[in-house]
């Protein structure tokens, strides 16, 4: 996680630095583990590690009060909020990933493979279409070097993986651009931390 963030933040500076500067991928993060593993609780060191000060209505830092600058989906809300639109004219919009992550130094997509039923689709077409939503998003990225850092019960390793396979081939293609050797971490050998909680282990 600390090679993934001094990664990113030497990517941003890089960019900050110089226009003419060749841009130095920031790279993506997988987090493949079971239930408990600590998934999301690493998601969220990671959401809270790079902060913005908010302002008072005279434009001064408010003590101690700062926001995260990264841009939180849970995968279901993603692929939601990446409906096509009809508009009151009757026209459809395509979805668009631009204005869903904009200018945020990352995304994080927490729990992929645990998505609702995406809505207005029919069971037979449920699986083409997350797909669809996934490279329409995953494509966006790559092409605008916002890393992704994605959670997910599903294992990760390789292109016969259940997350390969849940993705699609086109938005897995992608992945493999951007997460380099080492950023899928596997959490499989961690035990669930809530049987600990519960007093279990
Ligand atoms: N390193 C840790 N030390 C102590 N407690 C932890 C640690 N990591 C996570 N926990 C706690 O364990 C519980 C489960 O963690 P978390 O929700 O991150 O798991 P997860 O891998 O996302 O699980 P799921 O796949 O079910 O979403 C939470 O209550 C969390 O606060
Ligand atoms: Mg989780």
């Amino acid at each position: 996680m600390r090679e993934w963030g001094a990664t990113v933040n030497a990517a941003r500076r890089r960019q900050a630095s110089s226009d003419d500067a060749p841009p130095l991928a920031a790279p993506s993060l997988i987090l493949s583990g079971p239930n408990g593993a600590g998934k999301t609780a690493l998601a969220r060191v990671i959401h809270w590690s790079m902060v913005d000060t908010v302002l008072d209505e005279d434009g001064r830092p408010i003590p101690d009060m700062v926001i995260p600058c990264g841009r939180w989906f849970t995968a279901t809300d993603l692929l939601g909020a990446l409906a096509q639109e009809r508009d009151s004219d009757g026209y459809t919009h395509s979805a668009a990933p631009g204005q869903l992550a904009g200018s945020a130094p990352f995304v994080i997509i927490d729990d992929v493979a645990a998505e609702l039923t995406i809505p207005y689709v029919a069971y037979q077409a449920q699986e083409g279409e997350r797909q669809t939503r996934y490279h329409l998003f995953l494509d966006w990225c790559v092409r605008n070097n916002m890393p992704v850092v994605i959670t997910t019960n599903l294992a990760a390793a390789g292109d016969d993986s259940d997350l390969a396979r849940h993705v699609g081939p086109r938005a897995w293609s992608r992945l493999m651009q951007m997460c380099p050797r080492g950023y899928i971490v596997s959490l499989w050998s961690v035990p669930d931390y809530r049987r600990r909680l519960g007093g279990r282990a």
